[in-house]
């Protein structure tokens, strides 16, 4: 019997929280990593930045010899070829996606869909509600965090509590954390975060700059990129396959051999 591909998105009613950077990093370390077939769903119209990211990434591969190498490497390990990243809006992405799978006649095993930072359109909440989970990002900014929590909080009431839909967890995650932070602001908002009976991940991302570091035609280092999984090197310290690890495990996705 066909299985259904998971669907999850990184969303949040805030931008600039890192929804499309943990989209593209999750997308491909599970596809090139770990042996998943992954799509990507930019919802983000018009500005489509994962889909600009990728042709910046080709660019990028066509002017630097060692990515040249690398990515022929890989492809004659995994032997498969680059995740689409089909563009479409709030509205349409579910549809785009059925649409694209028909046309194409392939099959995904996980499908992430990268949302714009505001859900004043009601195609945002349709499409969030056709989940499996959510992941929302945090920054420790009152501001920030103020509209996430409401944000998280009418997600769960409205959607995962009453069982309406396939939404079956939402699950917040630290992200930029600032080692200048005093201590006490984390915790305090910890605290607020169980008294709302809302998920917590154990994770947290530090405040790094290769997450701001794509590919360059004159490096070799590789982090975050549409074509490639971060290096292992790039991978010290940034706590993404932490985060990794508690994204498999709450969504049940049992984790094939590391290739
Ligand atoms: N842990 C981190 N450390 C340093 N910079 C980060 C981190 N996470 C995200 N960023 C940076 O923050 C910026 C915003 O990230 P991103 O574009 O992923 O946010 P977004 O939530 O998708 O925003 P939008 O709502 O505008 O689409 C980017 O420049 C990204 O590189
Ligand atoms: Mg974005």
């Amino acid at each position: 019997m066909k299985k259904e591909p998971l669907f999850i998105a990184f969303a949040s009613q805030k931008g600039g929280v890192g929804k499309s950077v943990f989209t593209v990093l999750t997308a491909s370390i599970l596809h090139y990593r770990k042996g998943y077939r992954v799509g990507v769903v930019d919802c983000d119209a018009p500005q489509h930045s994962i889909y600009k990211m990728r042709e910046r990434d080709i660019e990028n591969v066509q002017k630097n010899d060692f990515l040249k190498v690398a990515l022929y490497r890989q492809h004659e390990q995994i032997q498969k070829l680059a995740y689409p990243i089909i563009r479409s809006n709030p509205e349409k992405a579910v549809e785009d996606l059925n649409n694209y799978v028909q046309e194409e006649k392939t099959e995904f095993d996980i499908v992430l869909f990268d949302l714009p930072g505001t859900l004043r359109s009601e195609g945002v909440i349709y499409t969030i509600a056709s989940m499996n989970h959510i992941f929302v990002p945090l920054k420790a900014d009152s501001i920030v965090m103020q509209s996430s929590l409401q944000f998280a909080e009418v997600i769960e009431e409205e959607l995962v509590s009453r069982h309406n839909c396939n939404l079956n967890g939402v699950h917040l995650f630290w992200n930029m954390i600032d080692r200048r932070e005093r201590k006490e602001t984390y915790e305090i908002w910890t605290q607020v975060i169980r008294e709302a009976n809302l998920r917590l991940l154990d994770t947290r991302i530090p405040d790094s700059k290769r997450y701001n570091r794509e590919l360059s035609p004159t490096r070799s280092d590789i982090f975050r990129s549409t074509l490639f999984p971060p290096d292992n090197r790039e991978m010290q310290n940034s706590c993404i396959m932490e985060l990794l690890d508690e994204i498999c495990r709450v969504t049940n996705l049992e984790s094939p051999a590391t290739l």
